[in-house]
């Protein structure tokens, strides 16, 4: 079906569209029905010179669900439901800089996330995202099969172990979850693949190095550059991406210079498998 009061052009034959033409702060009705509608058909879309206060980033991010703020990263002044993603100039690391899904540590992890760029590089800080939907439809039936009924456990210390000062990792807890390997998308009732490098440990029905074998093959697997698209920021930028059909990338190609953006997190609910 065609969009008719936003412009939608679609990024790649991965995922990804840019939504043109609409001001996320000023949205009519049926833009925002387009909004919605572009959303679950791309996995992730963009917006470009959205010059949004704070308050209006977390309206916009409300009008989907409750916030769902993020625990280890350092928060907005005055705004803890936004999160800072930032990487200064003298920096070794960058947040998101390897395949993830936000939150999939949560019992119900993020529905999905509001990245603003307030300041970039001057080249370099691109994101990928990569369709987990692709993902699950590609590969061979057998190892569909074999996929169905099984879980995998997800444990945020994986990838923010070290990010925690090391005095506090001991009062801290990292909360850990275990969702299918396929999940059904609750508003598409596509099936996706769920496993992801950043948090995902092990799967737990398997052997440690059957478990460890099945999920390096699935990371490479999503991994493929078939189901990805790119997206490269401007200053006043939005990305929205939905961590239930994607998964995304944060690349740091921009040593030693500065990159800043404001992400806010929507809540999600608990994953779930329900057969086609
Ligand atoms: C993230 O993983 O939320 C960071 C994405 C980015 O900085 O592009």
């Amino acid at each position: 079906m065609a969009y008719e009061t936003v412009d939608v052009r679609k990024l790649t034959g991965g995922c990804g569209a840019e939504v043109l033409g609409v001001d996320l702060n000023a949205l009519s009705n049926s833009q925002w029905a387009e909004v919605q509608r572009a959303y679950a058909e791309f996995g992730v879309i963009f917006f470009r010179d959205q010059r949004l206060t704070p308050e209006q980033h977390i309206a916009f991010a409300r009008r989907w669900a409750p916030i769902d703020i993020n625990r280890f990263f350092t928060p907005v002044e005055g705004h803890p439901e936004i999160a800072e993603v930032r990487k200064e100039p003298e920096q070794k690391t960058n947040i998101g800089g390897g395949w993830h899904t936000d939150h999939s540590y949560d019992k119900a992890p993020a529905m999905g996330s509001v990245l603003l760029a307030r300041e970039l590089p001057e080249e370099g800080g691109d994101t990928l995202f990569a369709n987990m939907y692709r993902a699950y439809e590609t590969l061979s039936e057998p190892i569909k099969k074999m996929l169905t009924g099984l879980s995998a456990l997800h444990d945020s210390s994986k990838a923010h172990y070290y990010r925690v000062k090391a005095n506090d990792r001991d009062e801290m807890k990292f909360p850990n979850a275990e969702h299918p390997v396929v999940r059904t998308h609750p508003v598409t009732g596509k099936q996706a693949l769920f496993v992801n490098r950043g948090f995902t440990l092990r799967i737990p029905q398997l052997k440690k190095h059957e478990s460890d074998a099945l999920l390096e093959m699935l990371y490479r697997h999503l991994e493929t550059p078939e189901f990805q698209c790119r997206f490269k920021w401007q200053k006043n930028s939005v990305a929205f991406w939905d961590n239930r059909s994607t998964q995304h990338h944060a690349m740091f190609d921009y040593f030693p210079h500065r990159r800043y953006g404001h992400r806010v997190t929507i809540c999600g609910d608990k994953p779930f498998y329900r057969a086609a």
